[in-house]
């Protein structure tokens, strides 16, 4: 997979699948399997360092877990997240993350949000890096959201949306992520643009789709959300295992001779 084979797939109507990737070992098993594209997320910081929201993760943050995921993973077309505001203050301290993100092995970069950035985003294209981007519920502005709420409800809420879609794709993004808007506004986006849209709880008409690793492998069986599958019982299997281990090793069972050197 690289950035070209974006165009192709949306025009054969190949969907293209994404998942977070924030590690080297979880890089090292997703680089054996068939997903097409890895996503170091600014959700990491969340799902690696606890936080509430992802405007806790910075520049060197996801710098660290991009050099991860590269040594990792470094056949597969990685896309690393411009984290908050990264891309607000200012051409310089952009293109610096930017160049960052790209130093520690992304392929691409992604930018949430379009108003306000559309010379910047055609800036960063024109710089040679190939930008992803990303529309409704973008979770860096979740305060002014009022929370994770679906996006594009309303007529105006969905023509908005229609127009930054363009917009992206006008400043020559090769994909854009819709995330948590209605299915038939999704579909609208994405008949309605020749680039490639990849969605999380934006229905099945999207040309891809990206989940959470961690969401997808139910390493927390208390969160479902309505758009999320789960792939495995990833916390069963865990709690079970370790549990095998503790039980194993109180009863002296483990290790075996067989374990053991002579
Ligand atoms: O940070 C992230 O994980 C994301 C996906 C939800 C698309 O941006």
């Amino acid at each position: 997979m690289n950035v070209l084979d974006f165009q192709t797939r949306k025009r054969d109507r190949d969907k293209i699948s994404m998942v977070t990737c924030y590690d080297f070992w979880s890089a090292q098993i997703l680089a054996r399997t068939d997903i097409d594209c890895l996503l170091v997320g600014d959700s990491l910081a969340m799902v690696m360092h606890g936080h509430e929201s992802t405007v806790f993760a910075d520049v060197d943050l996801m710098a660290l877990h991009i050099k991860a995921v590269a040594r990792g993973a470094p056949g597969k077309f990685i896309v690393g997240d411009m984290p908050f505001l990264a891309a607000r203050k200012g051409l310089e301290i952009a293109m610096n993350a930017v160049q960052a993100l790209m130093q520690a092995g992304a392929n691409a970069v992604k930018i949430e949000g379009e108003a306000g950035q559309k010379e910047l985003m055609a800036h960063i294209v024109e710089s040679g890096v190939p930008l992803m981007g990303h529309l409704g519920l973008t979770p860096q502005s979740v305060h002014g959201f009022g929370g994770h709420k679906v996006q594009g409800r309303s007529d105006r809420a969905a023509e908005q949306l229609l127009q930054s879609a363009q917009a992206v794709a006008e400043a020559g993004c090769f994909a854009l992520v819709l995330e948590c808007v209605p299915a038939q506004l999704a579909a609208r986006v994405s008949r309605s643009i020749d680039i490639p849209t990849i969605g999380i709880g934006a229905g099945p008409e999207t040309d891809g789709q990206v989940l959470v690793l961690h969401d997808m492998l139910g390493m927390n069986p208390d969160f479902k959300p309505k758009f999320l599958r789960h792939y495995a019982n990833g916390f069963d299997v865990v709690s079970q295992a370790v549990n095998r281990f503790h039980e194993e090793t109180r009863h002296g069972c483990f290790p075996a001779k067989s374990e053991s050197y002579a």
